[in-house]
């Protein structure tokens, strides 16, 4: 079995190297608007093959544009009603070797259900498998809402705003600490839990500051009453779709339904970008399994249920 990066002539063999026939035109949608993110590169997507035979199991790179360091496995596939196993370790292990190479000391791999474009993830316990057998293991399990359209939901005018450019990173930082506390998300607990509530909060806003927005999207919320601080939006523009990158009220202000008041602002501002830019990207957003409080604030909002995602990762160190 060879693996090798495809060079840029032979996109269409990467493409049909997975997957059903059907699915290709959705597939080679998504590798184009990828590279013109700058996610994607040709010399990210790696083919496995035996010498004279067309390559029949395929995976590729994602990053967040800029970072130049892979992110993500996207779009594997492999021949996964015959020997499986084989293809797929060979392939996961010759690519883990390329992403060490190129500085990543950690790879994702999100696999949603019910499959959907673009990686159209069908056989998903052997995916598991095949993942689980290379060192990957379950990080987050999440619920994923989308706007399906339709009237915005309006806040209850409680509240007043005032952006990052005007609180300033400090206080930015600070709030986002305290809005982390006591949160069901996983993700964010074991990050805190490992590198305590400071550097867990520097380091998600950091690593949030990759990802594409407009500053005035992210903003401090505080009670139109009495000027106290109640919690913090960050809208954000991932290459090809919009989402709610985080929200969040500080403990001593949940219970009051004010993620309403932070969930009609931020669908808002999401809804205003997607206009101004004149494209019809969707507005989709994760949150973990166990955040009840947060999915149900997502469906009187009247944000749709439509998939769940699980996510897995391998320490490449
Ligand atoms: C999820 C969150 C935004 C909900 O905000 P909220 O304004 O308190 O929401 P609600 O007013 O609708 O409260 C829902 C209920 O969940 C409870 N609750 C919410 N989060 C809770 C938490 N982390 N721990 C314990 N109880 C919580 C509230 O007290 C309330 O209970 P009640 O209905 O018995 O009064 C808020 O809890 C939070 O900031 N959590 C941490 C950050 C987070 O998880 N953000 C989402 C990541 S995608």
């Amino acid at each position: 079995m060879h693996i090798r990066p495809i060079s840029p002539g032979e996109l269409d063999q990467f493409v049909a190297a997975g997957g059903s026939p059907e699915h290709r035109e959705e597939v080679r949608w998504y590798l184009r608007s990828m590279f013109a993110a700058g996610s994607m590169r040709p010399e990210w997507c790696f083919v496995a093959e035996e010498v004279g035979v067309r390559p029949l199991g395929r995976v590729a790179f994602w990053a967040l544009p800029g970072t130049g360091k892979p992110f993500a496995l996207v779009l594997l596939d492999i021949p996964w009603d015959s020997e499986y196993m084989g293809m797929g370790t060979c392939l996961l292990e010759a690519v883990h070797d390329e992403a060490r190479r190129l500085g990543t000391k950690e790879i994702e791999h999100v696999i949603d259900n019910p499959p959907m474009r673009p990686q159209f993830q069908y056989h998903q316990e052997k995916r598991v498998a095949l993942l689980q057998s290379v060192g990957f293991s379950l990080k987050r399990e999440t619920d994923r809402f989308e706007w399906p359209g339709g009237k915005p939901p309006v806040g209850a005018d409680r509240l007043s705003f005032r952006t990052l450019e005007e609180v300033g990173e400090e206080a930015f930082v600070d709030t986002m600490k305290r809005v982390s506390e006591g949160t069901f998300d996983r993700q964010i607990r074991e990050e805190r839990e490992r590198l305590g509530p400071q550097e867990a909060a520097r380091e998600f806003f950091e690593d949030a500051r990759r990802v594409e927005h407009d500053p005035s999207w992210w903003r401090l919320a505080y009670s139109r009453q009495d000027g106290d601080l109640v919690g913090l939006v960050m809208p954000a523009a991932p290459p090809g779709f919009l989402t709610l990158f985080y929200v969040g009220v500080v403990p001593e202000m949940r219970g009051r339904g004010y993620v309403d008041d932070l969930l009609a602002a931020s669908t808002a501002t999401l809804l205003d970008a997607r206009t101004k830019d004149r494209d019809e990207k969707a507005l989709r957003a994760d949150t973990d399994v166990t955040n009840v409080p947060m999915a149900a604030a997502f469906e009187r909002a009247g944000w749709a249920r439509f998939a769940k995602r699980r996510e897995f990762s391998v320490d490449l160190e």
